[in-house]
């Protein structure tokens, strides 16, 4: 989903920088060979998540959400030698598939995978990281903003997708994905503290950073 016309799109990830030739091979195969492409954050999206990524210095990232591995691999790309990201997903089918590909690139080594549902996941987890990319299951977007924001470095950034959801985030009751988007909007905007920007690339990308 986006709001801008294909053409404005295709001129704008023209003049951006590029994907890695692997990250492309990955998108093209995620495109003709894995059911649910059009999940993928795609090139424009993308490119704006390695210019955070770069302008921001991040070194740790958390991302809710891996599927076939491309904006892991791609955020990867960003990070400097020692950075590091874990990626967190349920299904092992795409996860395997993302291995393949991280496999084939030098950035792979930088990605983590964890295979369970994100709550559980994150569980796991402790200490404090720079950059949190949430794009896994909708009904748990409140409750994996909270969790960032108890786990976000003093400067760190907090990206949500899909958080205008085809549009459906403008009317109240359509259904239980659309509501707790919502929700994670409203909290967001009643963050004191933050800087917030929601943006409408793609299907929308809500960027909370601590100041
Ligand atoms: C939109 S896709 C992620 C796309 C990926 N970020 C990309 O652009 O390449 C959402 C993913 O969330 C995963 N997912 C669904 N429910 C989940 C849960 N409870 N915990 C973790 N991941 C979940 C799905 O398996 C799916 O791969």
């Amino acid at each position: 989903m986006s709001f801008v016309p294909k053409e404005i799109e295709d001129y704008c990830i023209h003049h951006s920088s590029k994907p890695s030739q692997v990250a492309q091979d990955l998108m093209n195969y995620t495109q003709t060979s894995v059911h649910g492409s059009n999940m993928l954050i795609g090139e424009m999206e993308g490119s704006v998540l390695k210019f955070l990524i770069k302008l921001g210095r991040v070194k740790s990232i958390i991302e809710l959400g891996t599927f076939t591995g491309y904006s892991a691999l791609i955020m990867a790309e960003a990070l400097p030698e020692d950075g590091q990201i874990t990626t967190i997903d349920v299904n092992p089918e795409t996860s395997k598939i993302a291995q393949s590909y991280w496999d084939k690139s030098p950035h792979g080594k930088k990605i983590k995978q964890i295979l369970k549902p994100g709550l559980e996941a994150l569980a796991t987890l402790s200490g404090e990281f720079d950059l949190f990319f949430i794009d896994a299951d909708k009904n748990n977007y409140p409750a994996y903003l909270e969790w960032a924001l108890g786990h976000l470095s003093p400067h760190g950034l907090i990206i949500t997708d899909n958080t205008l959801w085809y549009g459906k985030v403008l009317e109240a009751g359509l259904d239980k994905k659309t509501d707790s988007i919502r929700e994670h909007n409203e909290n967001a905007r009643l963050l004191e503290g933050y800087t917030k920007t929601l943006l409408p690339i793609r299907d929308g990308m809500f960027l909370i950073q601590r100041s």
